[in-house]
């Protein structure tokens, strides 16, 4: 099938008390290692692509492999996302150059501006047939090439969903709950909390609304001691603990985003890989199991965290 919107998905995984996975994409054997998920799990998938992405692979390469993706498994629902377009002009570009949603990230912007510049990307992207995630509240960690401090990172009010979403017309909404971007979310040695008295609130003021977390890879110790192992170097990297993003898939939280945990994934593999066979130079020999390796992390994210397998 063509790729989809979310809007379906959002639905049934509002109604059946579920997350749908969105997962960053960046080459081919990510897309390969995902979709094979998936497609083995029947579940539904949301495939996104961030401004360093298209930076890196280019928007042309990106789309195909996604198309081809979607001709190799064609009963696969599968999104196509902009993660964190950062202006009109991207979110127009990708909006034109075939994907089905976009993400417009005015959460660092004031309130008024943030609603008139996603107002804007949904007027156009609503034109044309796709839908759009837009953020309040703001998490700490890295996306792209900006860095928010743990201190400057602030939850979202749920006094102000209702007026941003009225007055924005967005699909989704992404909200700051104390998830956090990259490997080093928090301190070693504390007891992480996700505040679900805010997505209470938020989703008692939004019935039936679609939300969306970002920032939340688990960063799987398992990984995180398999590149140290093999020489790599990460100290104190600490992720979201699975039971607390298992119970908020259950909620109003419609969409989780995992980017990190892919990158872990691939680079514990490739470490293990070369450290074994030092004298292999043949990048299908290491990317084999690396792509394996994102297959089986992501398999236990839809049967394990997520809870959308067998949904199609
Ligand atoms: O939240 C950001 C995503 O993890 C994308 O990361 O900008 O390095 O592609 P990136
Ligand atoms: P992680 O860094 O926790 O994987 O978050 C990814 C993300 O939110 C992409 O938008
Ligand atoms: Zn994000």
């Amino acid at each position: 099938m063509p790729l989809v919107t979310t809007t379906e998905m959002f639905k049934k995984a509002y109604e059946g008390g579920y997350a749908i996975g969105a997962f960053n994409v960046n080459n081919m054997e990510i897309i390969q290692g995902i979709t094979d998920a998936c497609a083995e799990n029947n579940s539904p998938v949301i495939l996104q692509v961030s401004k360093g992405a298209r930076a890196y692979a280019n928007h042309t390469y990106l789309m195909k492999l996604v198309e081809a993706a979607t001709v190799n498994y064609p009963d696969l629902p599968i999104a196509l996302h902009l993660d964190h377009g950062p202006d009109f002009e991207t979110c127009k570009a990708c909006i034109d150059g075939g994907f089905t949603s976009v993400m417009i990230d005015g959460s660092s912007l004031p309130f008024e501006e943030n609603i008139e510049l996603s107002r804007k990307v949904v007027e156009y992207a609503h034109a044309h047939g796709v839908v759009v995630e837009a953020e309040l509240g703001t998490l700490a960690g890295i996306e792209d090439d900006v860095v928010v401090e743990a201190g400057d990172a602030s939850y979202t009010k749920p006094e102000e969903v209702e007026e941003f979403v009225t007055r924005t017309g967005c699909d989704s909404l992404a909200i700051a709950i104390g998830t956090s971007h990259g490997a080093y979310k928090f301190k070693p040695g504390t007891n992480p909390q996700l505040r679900f008295d805010v997505l209470e609130e938020v989703s008692r003021r939004l019935p039936g609304f679609p939300i969306v977390l970002h920032g939340a890879s688990s960063v799987p110790q398992e990984f995180v001691e398999k590149i140290n192992q093999f020489g790599g170097a990460m100290s104190g990297a600490i992720g979201v603990p699975e039971d607390q993003l298992r119970q908020a898939a259950q909620s109003a939280v419609c969409k989780i985003n995992i980017d990190s945990d892919i990158r872990l994934a691939i680079t514990a593999s490739v470490r293990e890989y070369l450290a074994e066979h030092p004298d292999h130079f043949d990048p299908r020999q290491y990317l084999k199991p690396a792509r394996q390796a994102v297959k089986d992390m992501v398999t236990h994210k839809l049967v394990n965290v997520l809870g959308s397998n067998d949904r199609i």
